[in-house]
């Protein structure tokens, strides 16, 4: 049974979002749950410990206090020293993004820890706790992508009177390369949007979302890619690693000083010539092309995406502490008693 629910300070390369903000925690209180918050683990994104205690939150002093809870709510995956902290039986719920973290998925599996992850689950339809961070991620890739740009090869995205715009190519039109697509038509550029889902490109491109539309294949993307200035990449199968759809060939294809974002990078990526990047050391050079691929962009506006994470996170936390089985996490669980349960990131990891 769950008594206690644990919130640690984020502990990845420039993450300052924290799981639950205080209207999430009030909420648990009040259904009777114990909170241990880590002592400043919300003032990156605005919180006081007082604004916790408060609502009603255990301030407690050190991460291995909030991880002898019975259920430890975070952000992004743990890191290689939280993993000391796992035990068999321990509940955990955070993005996870286990396709491409193969040996943080042995630690959860060696441990026996009960590893529910927010990005797959599906109840009741699509991924309605990776949405609120695809949709922070996707306006970022197009403020990251106009700025490198610029400073590369000193484009800007909207062009000028009898300049032409630039050239954005968004892979994958689901939330977050809706958002993306978004971010560069308010900037004026052109927005080529591609995808295997041709209701979705009709849609997109009645509502002047993009500009134009591609149906997504390795020979089509190739043309397109090699006359933009800017990619972004944000493909998804939910749980799989990210299929490669940008090949190195593409990338050497583009003009010297363009750019990729690639956001499906915490799957894997979807970009051949891609590599996780940091907040603190975001970008890389390839082939003579920007590559911006940080693995947790939203970690860049912690007040707003907490609060967005938090108010997608707490109903379902609290499904989490009463009823695991619940139909409402249906697609969250991954790791359950040693074995990977879920079966997209299974075929990808194939242990
Ligand atoms: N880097 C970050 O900080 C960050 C933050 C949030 C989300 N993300 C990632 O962004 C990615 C997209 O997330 P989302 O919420 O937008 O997913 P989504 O499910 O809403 O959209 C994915 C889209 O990809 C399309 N797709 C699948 N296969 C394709 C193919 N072969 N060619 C073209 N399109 C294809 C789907 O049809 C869908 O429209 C995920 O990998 C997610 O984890 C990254």
């Amino acid at each position: 049974m769950i008594r206690t629910i644990g919130v640690p300070t984020e502990t990845k390369d420039g993450e300052r979002r924290i799981a639950l903000d205080p209207s999430a925690v009030a909420m648990a209180v009040s259904a009777g749950f114990e909170v241990r918050l880590q002592h400043d683990g919300g003032l990156g994104a605005g919180f006081s410990n007082a604004d916790y205690l408060r609502v009603g939150a255990k301030i407690v002093p050190t991460a291995g206090d909030v991880w002898e809870s019975d259920l430890v709510c975070k952000v992004k995956e743990p890191q290689p020293a939280e993993w000391q902290y796992f035990r068999e039986g321990l509940r955990l719920f955070a993005y996870l993004h286990l396709a491409a973290e193969p040996e943080l998925t042995r630690a959860l599996m060696s441990y026996g820890v009960e590893a529910f992850a927010f990005e797959t689950l599906s109840y009741p339809r699509g991924l309605p706790l990776l949405a609120p961070m695809s949709e922070v991620a996707g306006r970022a890739a197009a403020v990251m992508g106009a700025f490198h740009l610029a400073d590369q090869s000193g484009t800007l995205l909207g062009g000028a009177a009898g300049v032409l715009p630039a050239r954005v190519v968004v892979v994958g039109m689901g939330v977050a390369g809706t958002m993306a697509a978004r971010g560069a038509r308010g900037m004026d550029a052109e927005v080529t949007g591609v995808d295997i889902d041709l209701a979705r490109l009709y849609e997109l491109h009645q509502q002047g979302t993009i500009t134009a539309s591609l149906a997504s294949s390795e020979f089509a993307i190739g043309e397109v890619v090699a006359q933009a200035d800017l990619v972004i990449g944000a493909a998804l199968v939910p749980g799989a690693k990210a299929p490669k759809l940008i090949t190195r060939e593409h990338v050497a294809s583009m003009k010297p000083g363009s750019v990729v974002v690639d956001l499906a990078i915490d799957q894997g990526g979807c970009i051949e010539t891609s590599r996780p990047t940091s907040l603190s050391n975001p970008v890389f050079i390839d082939e003579g092309v920007v590559h911006y691929c940080v693995t947790n962009v939203p970690g860049q506006y912690p007040r707003t995406s907490s609060r967005a994470l938090s108010a997608a996170v707490a109903p379902r936390l609290l499904d989490l502490a009463r009823d695991p089985s619940s139909e409402r996490l249906n697609g969250a669980l991954n790791v359950s008693k040693g074995n990977i349960v879920h079966k997209a990131v299974a075929d990808s990891l194939s242990f």
